[in-house]
């Protein structure tokens, strides 16, 4: 009885364990909603930004454009990078906060 009950603490340890999924690093496809924080889409968008804008080029600095000229750019880059138009919006978020 005694080494059943240490049988059962132990899997329940493992389930434990196993069920806390490991952050992979990806980004998710949050909905930009309420329910998400601004600095969560910030994050986002730096994330997305960071991946994907400095592959044909190199990273742009932020400053050297103001938030009129970065909606443009975004429109205009977004399709050559590939990104949904979510990701883009993610991007322009954190072009336009951090300039
Ligand atoms: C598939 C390649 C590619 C990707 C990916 C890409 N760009 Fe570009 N980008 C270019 C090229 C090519 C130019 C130069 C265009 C020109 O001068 O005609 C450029 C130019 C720029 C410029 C300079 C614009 C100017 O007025 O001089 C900025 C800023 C820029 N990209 C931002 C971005 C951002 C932000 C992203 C990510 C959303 C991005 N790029 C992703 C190819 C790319």
């Amino acid at each position: 009885m005694k080494r059943l009950f240490l049988l059962m603490i132990i899997a329940i340890g493992i389930a434990a364990c196993t069920s806390q999924k490991p952050n992979t690093g990806t980004v998710t496809q949050t909905p930009i909603n309420a329910t998400t924080s601004v600095n969560e889409n910030l994050a986002q968008g730096k994330v997305v930004f960071e991946n994907n804008c400095g592959k044909c080029h190199g990273l742009p600095a932020l400053e050297k454009y103001d938030d009129e000229k970065w909606k443009s750019i975004v429109d205009w880059m977004a399709p050559k990078a590939k990104l949904t138009s979510q990701q883009a919006d993610l991007v322009y978020l954190y072009v336009s906060t951090s300039n």
